[in-house]
């Protein structure tokens, strides 16, 4: 496959990870009442919109389609998220997104071990290293939602 379509497609099911994680943000944070919880997963649910015009931008400049910034209704992940009933409470919530975190955190796994040049390997490196943060915090707080875990000192920008 000519290189160019090779990467064009990978990239679309990076941007698409990243949109469908947005939706499940979304809809785990309209289960969830605590407030501090509640800002956390807005805070992550903005990365993951960072991430998805990041790689539009790149889509577009390789001369490809950019990815709806819709989530798709009728996926997986979000299917999962709205089995989850407010009533089920913060945890069910938070778990759902953690299962979502570390399909991700595997795809970003096998993402990186392809050949990327170098530009496109740095940006794919750095919103990996923003999947890992998000599942180390929902690992964490799953357990204790009554105190989640305290703010990192850094929010990456990409
Ligand atoms: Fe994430």
């Amino acid at each position: 496959m000519e290189r160019n379509k090779w990467m064009l497609m990978r990239l679309r099911t990076l941007a698409k990870l990243e949109v469908d994680a947005m939706g499940a943000y979304r809809a785990a944070m309209d289960r969830v009442s605590e407030q501090p919880i509640r800002e956390r997963l807005e805070a992550f649910r903005q990365e993951h919109e960072r991430h998805a015009h990041a790689y539009n931008e790149l889509i577009v400049r390789l001369g490809g389609d950019p990815v709806s910034m819709r989530p798709d209704l009728t996926g997986v992940v979000l299917k999962t998220i709205t089995s989850v009933t407010a009533a089920m409470g913060t945890r069910a919530a938070l778990l759902a997104l953690l299962g979502n975190e570390e399909l991700s955190n595997g795809t970003y796994g096998v993402m990186l071990r392809l050949d990327w040049p170098p530009d496109l390997q740095r940006l794919i490196s750095e919103c990996h290293a923003d999947e890992h943060r998000h599942r180390a915090w929902l690992e964490e707080t799953v357990n204790f939602p009554e105190r989640p875990a305290p703010a990192e000192s850094e929010q990456r920008q990409v």
